[in-house]
């Protein structure tokens, strides 16, 4: 049984090019049990893996990705800018991606990461997506975002899947209860730099997990575990699988 304390972010991101299905297949071969990636929506709608706003960072193209359509984002090289080995690596669709998931009997956050403009439209075509290919019998998908009304969107279509805050640092409590009321969350996905004893006890007291991006110094990480952190996102699974076994 492999740890759930410890989510491949973006991946195994430090390992293999982010949000492709080699960073995804690298956290299965390191054992992880879930992984976190973000997907947005190409000019045409369909959802795929990619952080940035921009292709620039992780790709060899150039501009908004909102901009391509699905053959052209496609034909991109998003490999090959984090190492030659991977020349060749293609950005993967949402759909591409589950069947990977369901391959390796991996459980996923999904992170929701509109493009500016287009955050409703991102979350219906992402949970649609999953609600239309997500087999019945695979725990179903945590889904997380920065923007609330992603995540208010979520909860209207798909009530049933779980929902997770995602903040920098922790709103104040008037503001936590009025979220949590709203968007009937699951979990705080919150920075590690502002975690302390504090914050664990405000999460924890809500009835949320409490989960911290991103931590790849195996130190910080037994620390966080100590203080009841309940599971960390790290480019490097497998240092912190070691640190915490
Ligand atoms: O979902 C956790 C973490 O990925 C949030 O930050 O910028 O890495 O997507 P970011
Ligand atoms: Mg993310």
């Amino acid at each position: 049984m492999s740890d759930p304390r410890v989510i491949g972010h973006r991946g195994a991101s430090g390992s293999a090019p982010e949000n492709t299905l080699p960073a995804i297949s690298r956290a299965a071969d390191m054992g992880v049990a879930m992984v976190e990636f973000d997907v947005k929506l190409t000019r045409c709608g369909t959802p795929v893996l990619m952080h940035d706003d921009l292709v620039d960072r992780t790709s060899d193209g150039h501009g908004p990705a909102a901009g391509f359509d699905l053959a052209a984002l496609q034909a991109l090289d998003a490999g090959r800018w984090f190492d030659d080995r991977f020349a060749g690596t293609r950005v993967p669709t949402l759909a591409q991606t589950i069947d990977l998931l369901v391959a390796r009997d991996l459980d996923a956050n999904v992170e929701i990461k509109p493009c500016p403009g287009r955050t409703a439209e991102t979350a219906r075509q992402v949970v649609e997506m999953l609600m239309r290919l997500w087999p019945a019998d695979k725990r179903p998908p945590l889904l997380s975002s920065f923007e609330i009304e992603a995540l208010a969107t979520a909860r209207d279509l798909a009530p049933d899947l779980p929902r997770a805050l995602l903040f920098e640092t922790l709103p104040s409590a008037a503001e936590m209860d009025r979220l949590t009321a709203d968007l009937a969350p699951v979990a705080v996905h919150l920075w590690e730099r502002p975690i302390d004893a504090d914050v664990v006890a405000a999460v924890h007291g809500r009835g949320l997990a409490l989960r911290a991006w991103t931590v790849n110094d195996p130190t910080r990480a037994v620390h966080l575990v100590r203080l009841g952190v309940d599971a960390v996102f790290s480019d490097f699974p497998d240092r912190i699988l070691d640190a915490l076994a």
